[in-house]
């Protein structure tokens, strides 16, 4: 434990705080930013005590490297990833330089794909008849099947992107990996073996992903060996295929790749739907921007068809992203990292080796130095800077800040941000041109309440939103 002063109690090593403390970590992170004057302190969790410090030391975690100030060290502590994933993949994540590299360098050349594949998704989920008026909508449930479609048609490409069996495995293993990690860390770390064995989704997944991606593999690896050269002009453009082509000799493994395939299903699955749930509720609840959007939407297609350039011209759709994540931020741990040795932080913070620190979002973004009537919903916070001259990337959706935590930062900052920002702008694009959505039973403005469970905000997954045809 650090020495940086405590909001709760040490009663019982904090764990009573910590069970006290399961539904009100927001307001005790807003309580003690005031309370230390923007200073860390620390709070307790189930999972240990945690150091939160505010975004003026946004530099120091971001510049950190590994040795001391781990991300992947953090990851296990809080998701007990190596049971999960896999020793192999959490030791040795080379996949993640195909995520940065491969994959975003074809996200032009791919984006007529997914849009399709997010236009027939969105029909299909929503299953509108001609004579339907609003049809009510579990929108979570339609998002994740989007998101899982459009994602997989990325990763391995049609019909299997399509195929029921295998995007309910994708979409289970994104929040059966959280849970089981959860629970597991929740024993002491002799046992976590042993329960892992029992609760861990992994090896029931990985069999289910094996029985698709195991044949094509290797029908894939027999094509190559038999056109040679020419395989190249024939083979598939997809994230298999980039991470096929990154292994050599003794590397390649059926297995080892049908686990990372599955990883990339979690890192991407869960996480863009859970974001893409918040801002859809802000849009149904404030269909006053509705006309803005709109009116930007259909000039950028116009301008550049539907293309990724016409994405990327979308300034107001993502000033309208951010600020939904900001006013319902998914995380209340911005850059969670362990410390793998005594680290002093530029403001004198000791963090001691073993304890764990991240930057205190809900504060951040509440506080009115940031964000001037932090407490109203504008969403052109960053598109009107944008507006008024300032540099667009600085204020873009994919760009990291201290103002903008959603991708984390440094060396581990989301490696698959430009295609969830792609995504989920095309599907809102979808959205904005063709159908109309508000929320049953809800006066203007109001969207279903948030709900803290520890330090992830949830969006309520019961709440229904009424999709229509667009009308006018
Ligand atoms: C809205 C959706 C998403 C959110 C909010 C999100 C958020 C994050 C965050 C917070 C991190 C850790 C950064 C840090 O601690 O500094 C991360 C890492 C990562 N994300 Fe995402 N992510 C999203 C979508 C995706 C997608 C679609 C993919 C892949 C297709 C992806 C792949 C990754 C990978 C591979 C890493 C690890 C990077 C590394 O360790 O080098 N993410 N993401």
């Amino acid at each position: 434990m650090s020495n940086v002063p405590v909001m709760g109690s040490t009663f019982l090593f904090g764990y009573v705080s910590a069970i006290k403390m399961l539904s009100t970590y927001k307001q005790t992170l807003l309580d003690g930013y005031v309370k230390f004057n923007k200073h860390a302190f620390q709070i307790p969790g189930l999972l240990g005590w945690v150091v939160f410090v505010s975004s003026d030391l946004y530099d120091d975690v971001r510049k950190a490297r590994d040795d001391s100030l781990s991300m992947v060290e953090a990851s296990k502590d809080n998701f007990a990833f190596q049971y999960t994933l896999g020793q192999n993949v959490v030791n040795d994540a080379w996949h993640n330089s195909v995520v940065r590299k491969q994959m975003t360098q074809n996200l032009g050349a791919k984006f007529p794909e997914i849009s399709d594949e997010i236009a027939t998704a969105l029909e299909d989920g929503l299953n509108l008849s001609a004579d339907d008026d609003w049809k009510s909508i579990d929108a979570h449930d339609l998002l994740e099947e989007i998101i899982c479609r459009t994602s997989n048609r990325l990763f391995i490409g049609l019909p299997l992107c399509r195929n029921p069996e295998y995007t309910k495995i994708s979409r289970e293993f994104s929040i059966t990996v959280i849970q089981s990690g959860l629970l597991i860390n929740l024993f002491p770390s002799f046992l976590r073996p042993l329960v892992a064995r029992y609760v861990s989704p992994a090896p029931k997944a990985i069999k289910g992903f094996e029985k698709y991606m195991v044949p094509i593999i290797e029908e894939r690896w027999r094509l190559e060996r038999e056109l040679g050269d020419a395989w190249a002009d024939k083979k598939p453009n997809d994230f298999l295929q980039w991470m096929m082509d990154d292994r050599t000799g003794s590397q390649r493994d059926a297995r080892d790749l049908t686990t990372r395939m599955l990883t990339l299903t979690f890192a991407s699955t869960h996480t863009t739907t859970m974001s893409l749930t918040h801002v859809l509720y802000w849009l149904a609840a404030k269909p006053e921007h509705v006309p803005a959007l709109r009116e930007e939407v259909g000039r950028a297609i116009e301008l550049h068809g539907w293309t990724r350039a016409a994405i990327n011209d979308m300034h107001k759709l993502d000033s309208f992203i951010k600020e939904s994540t900001r006013c319902s931020a998914l995380m209340a741990m911005g850059m969670p990292r362990k410390a793998m040795r005594d680290v002093t932080l530029s403001d004198g913070t000791l963090v001691p080796k073993g304890a764990k620190l991240a930057i205190n979002i809900p504060a951040v973004y509440s506080d009115p130095s940031l964000f001037p009537t932090p407490e109203t919903f504008d969403p052109w916070r960053s598109s009107r800077k944008i507006e008024q001259g300032e540099n667009e990337v600085k204020h873009a959706l994919t760009t990291a800040s201290s103002d903008f935590l959603l991708w984390g930062g440094g060396e581990h900052v989301c490696a698959g941000r430009y295609l969830a920002a792609q995504e989920m702008k095309t599907i809102l694009a979808h959205i904005l041109l063709n159908y109309e959505i508000k929320f049953a039973g809800l006066p203007a403005g109001v969207r279903p309440k948030d709900k803290w469970v520890a330090y992830s905000c949830l969006p309520d997954l019961k709440a229904r939103v009424l999709f229509r045809r667009r009308q006018s």
